[in-house]
C-alpha cells in the first residue's frame, strides 16, 4: 500500500485533459469553439439575444458527452486524490469526465454540461436530455427561464472563496491543460506562488502564464499526468 504524502494539491485542469478523449478544446482551432465565436455562446447577452441557439449549442455538447469516456490523465487524478492528505481538483471544465474517472474532492467552477438552473427561482437540477425555450422549471412553474448551469463571461465562477483558502493553503500547485487566458483561473498560479507552493505547468505546449510556473512538463495530458503523479 502507498504511503500517504503529508503535501496539499490543488490540481486545475482545462480543456486540454479532455483532448484525447475526443472533446474539442476552446483554442486551438483560430478561436472558435464548434464553430462559434465564444462570445455568440457563452454569454449571458448571447442567450438574451439568442436563447435558441445557445440551448442548441449546450444541446449538442450534452449529448457529445455519452461518446466519450475519461483517458488515462482523468485516472490518474482520480488515483493521485487518495495519496495526498489534501487533494483539491478544480475544473474550469463542464464535463463529466473527471468524475466518471472517480475524482470527488472536485470543483466545477465554470459550472456542468449535465446542470440547468432557473433563471427565475434559481433552483438547480440534473439535465440530461435537451433544454428548450419553451422548457418548464418543475420548482417554480415558470416556463423559458431555464438555462444550462454554465457560467459564461461576465459571470462569476464557482466556489472561489473554497478555491482561494485551498490555493493559499497548498504546497504544491499543478495546472494542467489549459491556455492560462482565462481569468480568474488564469491567475491561481501567481496566488500559489505566493502561498510558498511549487508550481507546475503540464500542458501539450507553453500557456499564457507559462513564466509563471516553477517547472513544466509539455507532452500529452495521457503521458505527462500519470507520470508527473508517479513520481509521489
Ligand atoms: P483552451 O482551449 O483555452 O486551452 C486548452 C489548452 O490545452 C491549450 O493550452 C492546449 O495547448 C492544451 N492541450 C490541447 N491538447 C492537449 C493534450 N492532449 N494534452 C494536454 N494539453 C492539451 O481551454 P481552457 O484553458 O480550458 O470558459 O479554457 C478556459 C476557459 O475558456 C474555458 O473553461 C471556457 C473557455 O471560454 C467558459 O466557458 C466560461
Amino acid at each position: 500500500m502507498k504511503k500517504i504524502s503529508k503535501t496539499k494539491v490543488v490540481v486545475l485542469t482545462g480543456a486540454g485533459i479532455s483532448a484525447e478523449s475526443g472533446l474539442s478544446t476552446f483554442r486551438d482551432n483560430n478561436g472558435l469553439w464548434e464553430n462559434h465565436r465564444v462570445e455568440e455562446v457563452a454569454t449571458p447577452e448571447a442567450f438574451d439575444r439568442n436563447p435558441e441557439l445557445v440551448h442548441r449549442f449546450y444541446n449538442i455538447r450534452r449529448a457529445n458527452l455519452q461518446t466519450v469516456e475519461p483517458n488515462l490523465a482523468h485516472v490518474a487524478l482520480a488515483e493521485a486524490e487518495s495519496q495526498f492528505a489534501s487533494f483539491l481538483l478544480v475544473t474550469q471544465n463542464v464535463d463529466d469526465l473527471h468524475e466518471r474517472a472517480g475524482s470527488e474532492n472536485l470543483i466545477h467552477m465554470h459550472g456542468e454540461l449535465k446542470k440547468k438552473f432557473c433563471v427565475h427561482c434559481h433552483h438547480k437540477s440534473e439535465e440530461l436530455g435537451m433544454l428548450d425555450v419553451n422548457a418548464q422549471c418543475h420548482n417554480c412553474g415558470r416556463v423559458g427561464g431555464l438555462r444550462p448551469d454554465i457560467v459564461w463571461f461576465g459571470e462569476m465562477p464557482y466556489q472561489m472563496d473554497a478555491i482561494m483558502a485551498a490555493l493559499l493553503d497548498c504546497d504544491l500547485f499543478v495546472s494542467i491543460g489549459t491556455s492560462g487566458s482565462v481569468y480568474p483561473a488564469a491567475g491561481f498560479v501567481e496566488l500559489a506562488n505566493r502561498a510558498g507552493a511549487e508550481t507546475v505547468e503540464l500542458n501539450l505546449e507553453p500557456g499564457d502564464q507559462q513564466s509563471a510556473f516553477q517547472s513544466a512538463h509539455y507532452g500529452p495530458a495521457t503521458k505527462v499526468v500519470p507520470e508527473f503523479f508517479s513520481r509521489f
